[in-house]
């Protein structure tokens, strides 16, 4: 593989891979590192536009980015989204002597089969809920009957945070296994299925940096799923997040370090393939500790749009450490300060929604509000911004501590509109 030239300033050359609010923030964070001369995103959106040249590429186009990166002489890819990892872009571009941040396609399989990520656990003795897999559709409805409600059913494969039903009710569980393996509406994702005992506790999404050898975590997270206010409605991709979460301490760290992070690295080397790039545990901290929910192969969305704003060292130089695996080299640090993001969704979302509208407000921000773009394009006026999603924008404001972030987005995001935009006015509010 080519050894990427990182001693002097403006010479690197970027393609980020996705075009949510986190390749936004990817893009935003890595534009600051004085040894990148340009930034390419693929498709990328109308954020990313203003920071570098989206490229009309989609992410599942492997043949075409990998031309694009040649021609454009990229020095480094980064890979936002799942689904490319889990289908082995990293494995592509190594084969091609590319240089590029994640885990591949082996590794990978963390996030993309929750039974492979289970079976880990069991073999590894990582801590996670008890739980049991099916194939086949009657014997896990027999199972199902046997249980005690809340019951957790989750499909094995990728399924955008619609795979997974916290059922209040046996019947509640039953319809979530006939939608999985019956009806197949989550295609081949549905056809194993893990039923797990249900976890309570506080939800922390903890992330790390790894080069296979050494583990670097990121300051903690936590992520809101419901659409609407106090949790209630349906799943969505992430209506807002912030950091740090005042009951992580600095012990419970050093223990998911201990009990969960590392031995999960280890246990992916063991089953013959390092994994390289970030490593993303989803924990219920729960009486008996924290254990488990899921794991997934990359940065969370939107908790990276909350937690790059902190980081204080050279992301460029993170991702070329961890690619060559010398992540034990560098000295990672991050700003003390607390950071809210609150995204704005399109009306309807996470069902059906109009695209297309224009976005007024964005030039009328305090100056260090962050606003990342998701579902934006450019419009046919100079300047213009169109809606062209569900998730719209993350907006995002560091302060002291997390009630001055939080009134700082909220004091900004109302000058933002859209015909119909939506979104949660409790984000960081604290229970
Ligand atoms: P996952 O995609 O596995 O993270 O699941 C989505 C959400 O379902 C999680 O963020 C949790 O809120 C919830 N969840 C998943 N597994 C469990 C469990 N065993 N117990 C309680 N809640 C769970
Ligand atoms: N915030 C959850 C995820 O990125 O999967």
């Amino acid at each position: 593989m080519r050894i990427v030239n990182r001693g002097r300033s403006k010479t690197l050359k970027l393609l980020v891979i996705g075009s949510g609010a986190r390749e936004h923030a990817l893009v935003w964070k890595l534009a600051q590192s004085p040894k990148v001369a340009e930034i390419f995103a693929a498709p990328g959106n109308a954020g990313t536009a203003q920071l570098g040249r989206n490229l009309d590429l989609t992410a599942s186009d492997f043949a075409g980015l990998a031309k694009a990166a040649r021609e454009n002489k990229i020095d480094l890819v980064v890979v936002g989204p799942e689904n490319p990892l889990a289908d082995g872009i990293v494995d592509h571009f190594q084969s091609l002597g590319i240089p590029i941040f994640g885990p591949n396609k082996k590794a990978a399989q963390i996030e993309a089969s929750k039974v492979f990520a289970k079976e880990l656990c069991f073999k590894h003795s990582l801590p996670c809920a008890r739980s049991a897999t099916f194939t086949d559709y009657e014997q896990a409805r027999q199972y199902v009957k046997r249980q005690t409600p809340p019951i957790v059913v989750k499909a094995d494969g990728l399924a955008a945070g619609k795979g997974v039903v916290v059922a209040e009710s046996t019947e509640q569980a039953l319809d979530a296994l006939a939608s999985f393996m019956a009806a197949r509406t989550l295609g081949a994702a549905g056809q194993r299925v893990i039923i797990e005992e249900c976890l309570l506790g506080k939800e922390v999404s903890v992330l790390a940096f790894t080069d296979g050898r050494t583990i670097v975590p990121m300051v903690p997270a936590c992520d809101y799923k419901r659409a609407f206010d106090d949790n209630k409605g349906p799943n969505t991709g992430g209506m807002g997040a912030y950091s740090p979460p005042d009951f992580y301490s600095p012990e419970l760290g050093g223990m998911v370090l201990r009990m969960i992070l590392q031995p999960t690295v280890e246990a992916i080397d063991k089953e013959g393939s390092p994994y390289k790039g970030v490593l993303y545990a989803g924990l219920m901290l729960t009486n008996d500790g924290p254990k488990v929910l899921e794991f997934n192969a990359r940065f969370g969305d939107p908790e990276t749009q909350v937690i790059l704003p902190r980081l204080k060292t050279d992301l460029v130089d993170i991702m070329l450490a961890v690619i060559e695996g010398k992540l034990d080299h560098l000295k990672v640090e991050w700003s003390e300060d607390a950071c809210v993001g609150v995204v704005i969704a399109s009306e309807g979302y996470p069902g059906q929604y109009e695209i297309g509208l224009p976005i007024t407000g964005l030039d009328t921000l305090e100056r260090d509000v962050l606003v990342f773009h998701a579902g934006t394009k450019a419009g046919p006026e100079p300047g213009q911004v169109l809606t062209n999603g569900g998730r719209v924008l993350t907006v995002v404001a560091t302060g002291r501590n997390l009630a001055e972030a939080r009134s700082r987005v909220y004091s900004n995001i109302s000058k933002i509109q859209f015909e119909g935009s939506h979104y949660r006015t409790d984000i960081a509010v604290l229970k």
